[in-house]
């Protein structure tokens, strides 16, 4: 038997950070999946009262409550709770921005992960190649939550994009893969000098005309229904792929890189945004797990280095390849035609 370290030499402490980690994060959706922040919006509301619409114990609704306060969830101000700007916007079902659906599905699936380890496959049934998305997503309220969860994470690098590529440069840029615009339109706003496009497949179009009205920029911006891998991408002098090659294999990837190359002029750039792990892959932990989740999610993707990428844009013909970080663990390579 091995003698046990003393405590002060090995502190428990990162590994309970990790499972509260876990606690905050199912507090939170347990929340959303009980309507507490569509309840509470515009509606500031009492302690008990909250328990009654909402048919909670006594016993817990209190630490419930005020869990959801000290998680900046909430607000608690002379005994009324009310949204926090977050929570409005992102866990508030009635709005077209809610992502508690879209989080709540990869609970289940990390349930999964030891079936995914051991297997290597997907633990949905959602099969491959377009079908990965169609099949998954058949109605439009489908593609809405789905389309909600992607705006809350490339909401996160899309303002950086739109200032780390000098976009005087070009005159036109299309999204591929872009889902219903809100990457695009970040772009846009920043630089409205540019002809905005965005490719995606059919059924995305009623959320993205949505998304656009929403965003009071109906008709700026041009959606281009498609499939990446059968139909030509749109021509334009950029082109960008974010959240994209993560969801495809390797021979896939190459395939999108050099259809990109086929449809840009000479001269044309291709900005790829994704969650990449580090050259040396010890991180960092939010591009490995994220590479996990696409373990269990598609039957090829997964999270990939810079120098991976700058291998297949290479193999394809592009030069002047620079990688940099645009935050949230994103990271872009841009890449030129010759
Ligand atoms: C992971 S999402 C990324 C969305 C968006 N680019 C972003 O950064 O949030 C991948 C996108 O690729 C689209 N897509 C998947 N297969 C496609 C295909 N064969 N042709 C065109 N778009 C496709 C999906 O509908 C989805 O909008």
């Amino acid at each position: 038997m091995t003698t046990q370290l003393p405590a002060e030499v090995v502190s428990a402490e990162p590994l309970w950070r990790l499972g509260t980690a876990y606690f905050s994060r199912k507090t939170i959706l347990t929340a959303a999946e009980l309507g507490v922040f569509t309840t509470l919006s515009g509606n500031p509301a009492t302690a008990d009262d909250l328990a009654k619409r909402l048919e909670l114990h006594p016993r817990g609704a209190r630490d419930f409550l005020d869990a959801l306060v000290a998680l900046g969830t909430l607000t608690r101000e002379d005994g009324l709770y009310q949204n926090t700007p977050l929570a409005e916007h992102y866990l508030n079902a009635d709005r077209a921005s809610y992502v508690g659906a879209f989080l709540t599905s990869a609970d289940a699936r990390w349930n999964l992960l030891v079936e995914a380890l051991r297997t290597g496959d997907p633990q949905n049934r959602w099969g491959s190649g377009p079908a990965m998305f169609t099949e998954q997503y058949r109605t439009t309220a489908a593609w809405r939550n789905f389309t909600a969860g992607m705006d809350y994470l490339n909401g996160m690098i899309g303002p950086v994009l739109a200032e780390a590529f000098d976009w005087s440069s070009v005159d036109s840029v299309v999204d591929v893969g872009g889902a219903r615009g809100n990457l695009a339109a970040a772009i846009l706003s920043r630089n409205p000098h540019l002809t905005v496009g965005v490719q995606d497949l059919p059924g995305v179009e009623p959320v993205f005309h949505e998304h656009m009205a929403q965003l009071q920029l109906t008709g700026k911006i041009t959606f281009y229904p498609g499939d990446f891998f059968e139909d030509p991408m749109p021509s334009a002098q950029a082109l960008v792929m974010s959240h994209v090659l993560h969801d495809w294999g390797v021979a896939e990837r190459r395939k999108l890189v050099a259809g990109a190359f086929q449809a840009l002029p000479p001269g044309g750039v291709l900005l790829i945004c994704d969650p990449m792990i580090d050259d040396d892959r010890k991180g960092p932990a939010g591009a490995l797990l994220t590479s996990l989740n696409m373990l269990m999610v598609t039957p090829h993707g997964s999270e990939y280095t810079p120098g991976e990428c700058r291998s297949w844009l290479t193999e394809a013909g592009f030069v002047d390849i620079s990688a940099s970080s645009l935050g949230a663990h994103n990271t872009l390579v841009v890449a030129r035609r010759p």
